[in-house]
């Protein structure tokens, strides 16, 4: 499964691009430091205290989908497909995608989002 979350990641890379601030710069989004950006960012926001993600300790919440085997779960909220995109913008405003769930809008930025989106796909 290692593999496939790797090609998820370089295909964010590839389609978020003009989005997201690219990936050139030296900053590559499918490098290990995203994805461990992405790791602290999800202790700092508390995204543990509703979900499940492996590799975080103390992520043990129950109030949201366990986000362990992430890249195997073919919808998000039952009703994104599963790619890099659609995580990152359901991260950035939940609401927008449906405005009955309790996911909040942690105020994520686009770059912040992205690191996030990374770290999961390792999962
Ligand atoms: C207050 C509880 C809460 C917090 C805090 C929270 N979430 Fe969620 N999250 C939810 C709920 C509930 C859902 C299910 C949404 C739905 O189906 O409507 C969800 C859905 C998701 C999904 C889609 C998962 C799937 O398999 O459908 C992802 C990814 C996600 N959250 C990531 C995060 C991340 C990353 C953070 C921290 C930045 C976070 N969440 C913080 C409650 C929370």
């Amino acid at each position: 499964m290692r593999g496939l979350g790797q090609a998820a990641v370089v295909a964010a890379c590839l389609a978020g691009a003009g989005l997201l601030g690219g990936c050139g710069g030296g900053s590559d989004p499918a490098t290990k430091a995203s994805a461990e950006r992405g790791h602290d960012l999800i202790v700092k926001n508390g995204c543990g205290s509703c979900h499940r993600i492996g590799g975080v300790e103390r992520a043990n919440g129950d109030v949201g989908p366990s986000l362990e085997k992430f890249q195997a779960n073919p919808r998000i909220a039952g009703r994104l497909p599963n790619n890099p995109d659609e995580v990152v913008r359901w991260l950035l405003n939940p609401q927008a995608i449906d405005p009955t769930t309790v996911m909040p809008n942690l105020g994520l930025t686009p770059e912040q989002a992205r690191d996030i989106a990374n770290y999961l796909y390792t999962q």
